[in-house]
This record gives C-alpha cells, structure tokens and sequence, in this order.
C-alpha cells in the first residue's frame, strides 16, 4: 500500500535528528520554556502538538506564559482576513520580548506563511521573526531553531513544490482521553472561495497500518475520544496504492477494542458514499455526530463556489444518514455573502437549514482570500453581508433552542471533559452527538463517560444532573 513518493525521506528525518542532538548540546543545563499559540482548525491543533512534541525533545518545557518564554511560535490560520489580521498581531506583541532579550528565538508557521506575500511581510516589517514557513515543511522545525540558535540568516520557506508527509514525528497531546489523528493532509478541491489548497497542498494520505497502529495506541492508553482528521477525509486513500476506502479504514477501526468513540472532520458531500455511511452505521465506536459542509443552498452559488454537489444531493445524503444512523445529530458549514449572492439564494440557504434542522452550524461572513478565484468576482456589499449573517443566526438559534428542548428529561451518556471556563463547580461535557452538557458535581470525573440526566437546555447547550453509579 505503501506510495514511497509520499513520504519524506529517513535520510531526512535521520538529518532533523542531527539538528536536534545540536539544539540538545546548546540548550544544556539552561532550564528554558517554550510558547505556541495555535490559531485556526483542528489540524492546526494537531501540528502544535507535534510541534511542542519536537520542542520538548530538544531541551524546551512548554509554557502557558509568553512573557517568560525562550522560544515563541505562532501557528497561525489563512482561512479568513480576521485570522490573519489575529495572526499579525500576536506576532507583533513579541516584538518586545526580543527587544529586551536578543536570544529569544521567534518563529512563524501554520497556513499564512504559506502564502508568498505574508513571507514576504513577514521578512521585511517584522525583522525580529527568526523563521517562518509553511505548513509541509513542519518536520524541518529543528533545523531551524537551530540556525536561529547560531545567530545564522533568517529563514522564510514557502510550502514544497511536493509536501510529503513526515511519520514518526513525535506528539505532544494535549488531552489524556481525546486525540487527532490526521489522516491525510492537503486538499484537491479548489472550492473557489478558499485559502487551504494554496497552503496545504494536494491530497495525500497515510498509510493504513500508521494510522491503525496510532489508533491502536491511543485505545490502549484508554484515550475515549478520537477524531480522524482531514480537509476531506471521505477522498482518503485515493493515492494510495491499492486504493483503500475510508470505508475500508473505518471497518478496520471498528475491529480495535476499547471504549471510544470516532469523529470524522470533515467529510465533503462530494465524496460521501454509501459506501461510508454503511461503514459509519455498523462501526461500533461511531459518535452520532456528523460535520457535513452545506456552504450554501443555492446550486447557482454552489457551482460557483465549486462544490460538484447540489441541494438535492446534500439532502439525500443527510436523509441516507438519518435513515442508517439513528439519532444522528448534524452540524454545517455555511458562508453568507459569496460574490454573486442574491437575496433569493441567501433565502434558499435560509430554506435547507429549516428543512435539514441542523443542532448547530457554523456560519461565516465570506472574506475575500487573495489567488482565490472568487476574489476577483463581483462582492457583495459588508452590510447586506451582515445582516444575512444575523438572520442565519437568529434563525439558527431558534432552531438549536427547539431541538436541545427536546432533550430535557432524557439521559444522556456523556464524555466529562473538565471544569467549565465560567463556575468551578460546574463540569462542561459532551454527548455522542457532540451536544455540550454542564452538570454539578462534587467528583471531578474528566475524561470518563457519565450519564446525566437532562433537566434544561438552552441554544447553546443542554444542563443537567449526573446519575453516580456509587
Ligand atoms: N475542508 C473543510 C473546510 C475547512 S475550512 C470542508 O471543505 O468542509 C472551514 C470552513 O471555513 C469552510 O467550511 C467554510 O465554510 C469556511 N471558509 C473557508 N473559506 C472561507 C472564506 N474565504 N470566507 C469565509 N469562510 C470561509
Ligand atoms: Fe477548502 Fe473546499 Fe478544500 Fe474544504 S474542500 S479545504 S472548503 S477547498
Ligand atoms: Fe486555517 Fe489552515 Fe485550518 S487556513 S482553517 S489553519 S487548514
């Protein structure tokens, strides 16, 4: 199964080893503290684990406090202006740290180094930034610090011309019970409104043993929750020799023992087969949570965007899960104001979502993302974008009120997953259908499964009372 192209190579990797062993003999006896923060998705999230993986292998401890770090790192996000703008302004506030101590070494990776123009940005107005590069060139992380170590030219590395995937780079999870596992990188499909094909590159996949083997790992540590990520896991395996399935891998997964539930993020309409959905309905570690990307309801705004699926499409798969997974909970992706967005198709949006009844979506004001396509196309004015976006919302909120209402008096089985940001003696937790559910309690059972029993709920989440079984 294995396609060698894919992969960097162990003279590579045994290269980076090197580099490592050198950072190691710099940093001896020094006591120093490393800061990331990670902006964007999941797969971002995902890269800084590896990246304080790496960081913690070369002599760093990680630190939640920036203004005491050696070594600061932003990983940041493409996906919309505001990311970048957020991006930028992290990176700014390091400016001072380096004034005051000239050893600090900064760094820049993740989606928006990728881009010619921000390298470029960042080389000429932010002088103090060590390195930056982009997304496929993660694995070259030590080399780097390394040079900066020495005091040696600053680096800007755009993504490869062919990013490969590096295997065996060592991970620094966050969680004890929840995990990513990546199971491709990249995306093929250029919907025209998207940063991601430009800065993650194209499609590739890992090798089913690796990720079986990660998978296998983690259920032994007692891990409870994992997600299989990918921009569009449901193409997994295409390049791969033999052409395995997402299926395929899910039929594997659901043969590994062990408590856990599976999340796929994200699966594309295009490529959801029933091929799939039959794996996803008999596998006996699925979550009953399902991330489909709608964008829009429109198959004029559709086409544009790029999406090779329509309307009918979509709620056909949605009918096919509902009919095989029963008690399915689905959530979206939509985007309001792409260029040539009429009032009429923005109320054919406004029309699936009511019919579909998603329990939550997340929607996004189109940003215009420089060598897209869609950038050069007629937009929509910022105030009929907005007031769209509100009445998305509005109506969204009615629609996730009414649903999480219905739950109130159930029992829910629930995964703990720790005090909740706003009441100490409330828990924050989730259900197999992704819902979020707070409860009091004088145990702190994080990272196990609890039931609960659902006495309120509002739009955003659902309140109960946990059923102790002692
Ligand atoms: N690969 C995933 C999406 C990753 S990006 C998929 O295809 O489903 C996450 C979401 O960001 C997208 O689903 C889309 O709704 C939104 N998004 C992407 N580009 C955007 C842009 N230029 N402006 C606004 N939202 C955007
Ligand atoms: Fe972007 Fe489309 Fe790829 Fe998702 S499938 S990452 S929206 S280009
Ligand atoms: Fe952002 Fe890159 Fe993810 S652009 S959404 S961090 S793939």
């Amino acid at each position: 199964m294995e396609n060698t192209n894919n992969f960097v190579s162990s003279s590579e990797l045994a290269l980076q080893e090197q580099f490592k062993r050198g950072i190691r003999e710099i940093n001896k006896n020094k006591n120093l503290s490393a800061f990331v923060f990670t902006l964007g998705c999941q797969q971002n999230e995902a890269d800084s684990e590896r990246i304080r993986g790496v960081l913690r292998e070369v002599g760093y401890s990680i630190t939640e406090k920036e203004e005491e770090a050696d070594l600061l790192m932003v990983n940041t996000c493409a996906i919309r202006e505001h990311a970048e703008r957020r991006a930028l302004s992290i990176i700014g506030r390091f400016k001072h740290y380096k004034a005051k101590n000239p050893d600090i070494v900064i760094g820049v990776c993740g989606c928006m180094p990728a881009q010619a123009h921000r390298s470029e940005q960042l080389k000429r107005s932010y002088h103090y930034v060590d390195f930056a590069f982009g997304t496929s060139m993660l694995h070259r992380l030590p080399e780097f610090i390394f040079g900066a170590l020495n005091k040696g030219k600053r680096r800007f590395l755009l993504d490869s011309e062919k990013p490969q995937i590096a295997e065996g780079l060592k991970i620094e999870r966050e969680s004890t019970y929840k995990a990513w596992v990546s199971i491709m990188y990249g995306c093929n499909n250029f919907c025209t409104y998207c940063i991601v094909p430009y800065v993650r590159g194209r499609e590739r996949s890992r090798n089913m043993a690796e990720i079986l083997a990660e998978v296998q790992g983690l259920a032994d540590r007692g891990y409870r929750d994992i997600t299989l990520l990918g921009q569009n896991v449901n193409s997994y395996g295409k390049d791969l020799e033999g052409k395995p399935t997402i299926a395929d891998l899910l039929n594997e997964i659901s043969k590994i023992d062990g408590d856990f539930m599976i999340h796929l993020m994200t699966s594309h309409p295009r490529d959801a087969s029933s091929e799939m959905i039959d794996a996803l309905a008999s596998n006996r570690h699925l979550a009953y949570h399902f991330h489909l990307p709608l964008q829009s309801g429109s198959d004029k705004i559709l086409k544009k965007m790029n999406r090779h699926y329509d309307k009918a499409r979509y709620l056909s798969i949605v009918e096919e899960l509902r009919s095989k997974i029963k008690g399915v909970t689905f959530t979206t992706d939509i985007i309001v104001g792409f260029p040539g967005e009429t009032e009429e198709d923005f109320l054919e949006t406004m029309d699936i979502v009511k019919s579909v009844r998603f329990d939550s979506i997340f929607s996004f004001i189109y940003s215009p993302r420089k060598g897209t396509p869609a950038y050069d196309m007629e937009q929509v004015p910022d105030e009929i974008k907005h007031e769209r976006y509100d009445r998305l919302c509005n109506l969204q909120n009615e629609i996730s009120n009414e649903i999480n209402n219905t739950y109130v008096g159930k029992t829910v089985r629930v995964l703990v997953d720790g005090k909740s940001k706003n009441n100490e003696n409330v828990y924050s937790s989730r259900t197999d259908g992704n819902k979020i559910v707070h409860f009091e309690c004088a145990r702190d059972y994080t990272g196990t499964f609890q039931n609960v029993k659902i006495t309120r709920a509002d739009t955003f989440a659902l309140y109960g009372e946990i059923i102790e079984n002692n």
